[in-house]
């Protein structure tokens, strides 16, 4: 049995939460994957773990035939509660609170399954991983969304996590370095919330536990469980190289330089 971190459980309670949740954006977060669809997700049962800000959960409840939200942060579960009723979809939705690392759910259970940016911040990612798959369905996909291993930003991150264990002062003047490096890196990256609050580097930065993953470690991990990886999806940091054209092509460098991947994961149907 995994011992799950109160650390992080408190993290998360404090993370300042940002922007409303908005169908749109939703919509558009779930075209990242090409299944489920929103057109098929009307007949489908979907289960999302790691709830945030309620953006994928949003657009999830709003199509799926019925959705089960779970967060280890009681706070997030009452925020997305909330933000799911002002929506009037809390009648095909539940919400509870658990570890993705031992599921409360029966197996054989979702056709589909969401847990983005999670699986990185728990003690152990492939044990959260292979508990998302027991509870598909034959058949089922589960995506996700990893931290990479080789990036710039995680030699940077481990050196500021390291330096902000020195006390609340610390913290406070590395947001601050890590800000402005960040503002100049990824311009156009959605960080701030209209308040100017910070909704993301704390995540990024601080969190408690915090592991790095390769495409080549997850497909290992899917055959172990008789799945396999059916699609990734590299374009979050694409789309912020465009800028950078002029001396680099996306591609090449989303391959050594992947500050997150998206990867969709099937689980083998009970015929295969
Ligand atoms: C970075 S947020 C990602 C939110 C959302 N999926 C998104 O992409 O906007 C991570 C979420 O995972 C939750 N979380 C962290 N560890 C978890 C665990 N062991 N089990 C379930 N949820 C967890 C946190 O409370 C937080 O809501």
């Amino acid at each position: 049995m995994v011992k799950e971190s109160k650390k992080a459980q408190r993290f998360y309670d404090d993370l300042i939460y940002g922007d409303k949740a908005t169908l749109s954006k939703s919509e558009a977060m779930l075209k990242a994957f090409p299944f489920p669809t929103i057109e098929q997700l009307p007949s489908l049962q979907v289960l999302e773990v790691g709830l945030g800000r309620g953006e994928w959960a949003l657009g999830v409840a709003t199509y799926a035939h019925r959705y089960t939200g779970l967060d280890y942060s009681e706070k997030t579960i009452e925020y997305v509660r909330q933000e799911l009723a002002s929506h009037t979809l809390h009648e095909k939705v539940s919400l509870e609170h658990g570890t993705v690392l031992a599921l409360s759910f029966e197996g054989n259970t979702y056709d589909a399954a969401y847990c983005i940016g999670v699986l990185h911040a728990t003690p152990d990612a492939m044990q959260g991983f292979r508990e998302l798959l027991r509870v598909l369905k034959p058949g089922g996909t589960l995506n996700i969304m990893l931290y990479g291993q080789v990036q710039p930003r995680n030699i940077i991150r481990d050196t500021l996590f390291y330096i902000s264990r020195l006390g609340r002062w610390a913290e406070e003047l590395i947001l601050k370095l890590v800000l402005k490096i960040e503002m100049w890196h990824l311009p156009d990256a959605c960080l701030f919330n209209a308040d100017g609050n910070i909704v993301l580097y704390k995540d990024w930065y601080f969190a408690p536990i915090q592991s790095h993953h390769t495409i080549r470690q997850i497909s290992k991990w899917a055959q172990q469980e008789g799945a396999e990886v059916t699609y990734v999806f590299l374009d979050q940091y694409r789309n912020t190289l465009k800028r950078h054209q002029r001396w680099a092509s996306g591609r090449i460098l989303g391959r050594f330089f992947c500050p997150d991947f998206m990867a969709s994961i099937r689980k083998q149907s009970a015929t295969a």
